[in-house]
């Protein structure tokens, strides 16, 4: 007959208890929120692979957005852009009316203290859908970066405050780094999407997004998710060429290299919930296999236990409203 003196479930018995043990706690300003620009006018259209996340125009569509991004407690998001067209170059990335180029005009107008993050990759303003320039098949690693770097710059000329390079090409993060500081933008913070793999969780966003190459795949440049020392690999070079925080991508797939990246570097870790993650949840809970709420929580605390200090995720406005609602409910 064993003793049982220790017993792990007598900190479980309450629920004020239980809280006051709680390690881990996914708050509104953790998060980051996602918003798509598109080119146009008074557009605000459900995404149909993203439930819940709209195409704006950067106009009234995208202030009012903002409005309920602002009240409801997140501190940041980060722009996306669908462009009016597309060339094999991408030149409308860099464009100053752009649409991501008006969205930050706008926005650092009317609201000052949401923070801006623009994604930088050319797949979206391509018309071969590549992130970066092709030539016979081929992506070409050196010609693409100072595009890239150039599309950083006129971001941070509208008013973003902080450039997160997501391309996956060798180098770009000094290449950007180095264009910043040349035109005077040497507090611009870069995040790097550091350790980005090929994902088929992608799919809804490029749906999204409109940016799914037109022939062959990200291989080349994305990373296998087969591997994990590769990762640490491309994190520390990111860390050397000047990024200030560095992401992993997908996230609730990748934990195990979330931790590992926490581990191996003192820089801010970020965390990409990805489009495929979010819509499955949806998708579950529409087929009634899953409670979507209970279940995104879940998620996103996983991703925050694992090591991320930031999460950027589709669910975050509606987390951060039923997050405020639930504070006031426990405070009657
Ligand atoms: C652009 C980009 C992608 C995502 C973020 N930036 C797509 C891709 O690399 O194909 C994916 C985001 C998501 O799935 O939510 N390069």
């Amino acid at each position: 007959m064993i003793l049982m003196q220790i017993r792990p479930r007598r900190l479980r018995q309450d629920s004020g208890l239980r809280s006051l043990v709680r390690e881990t706690r996914v708050m509104p300003e953790d998060l980051i929120y996602p918003l798509f620009i598109k080119a146009g006018e008074g557009i605000r259209d459900e995404i149909g692979s993203l439930p819940g996340c709209y195409h704006l125009s950067p106009d009234e569509m995208l202030l009012q957005e903002a409005e309920k991004i602002v009240e409801a407690g997140l501190k940041g998001v980060i722009l996306f852009g669908l462009p009016a067209d597309k060339d094999e170059v991408g030149s409308r990335a860099k464009a100053d009316d752009g649409p991501v180029q008006k969205a930050c005009r706008l926005l650092k107008r009317e609201y000052p203290e949401l923070y801006l993050i623009t994604d930088v990759c050319l797949c979206a303003y391509t018309s071969h859908g590549h992130c970066g320039l092709v030539d016979n098949g081929e992506i070409l690693n050196d010609k693409t970066l100072p595009h890239l770097a150039e599309m950083a710059v006129s971001h941070a000329e509208s008013g973003a405050d902080m450039v997160a390079p997501s391309d996956m090409m060798d180098g770009r993060v000094a290449a950007i780094r180095e264009e910043l500081d040349k035109n005077g933008y040497k507090d611009i913070p870069i995040m790097s999407y550091a350790a980005k793999y090929n994902s088929a969780f992608y799919g809804p966003f490029r749906e999204a997004q409109g940016s799914s190459p037109t022939d062959g795949d990200r291989s080349s440049h994305q990373m296998d998710y087969a591997n994990s020392r590769e990762a640490m690999r491309e994190v520390l070079l990111d860390e050397d060429e000047g990024a200030d925080i560095l992401m992993v991508k997908p996230a609730l797939a990748y934990l195990d290299i979330i931790k590992d990246v926490r581990e191996k570097t003192d820089l801010p870790v970020a965390a990409y919930n990805v489009s495929g993650e979010y819509s499955l949840v949806h998708a579950g809970s529409e087929a009634g296999l899953v409670n979507r709420w209970e279940l995104q929580n879940e998620i996103l605390t996983a991703i925050k236990r694992a090591g991320a200090d930031l999460i950027i995720t589709y669910a975050a406005l509606e987390f951060a409203n039923r997050f405020s609602e639930e504070y006031r409910k426990r405070d009657n």
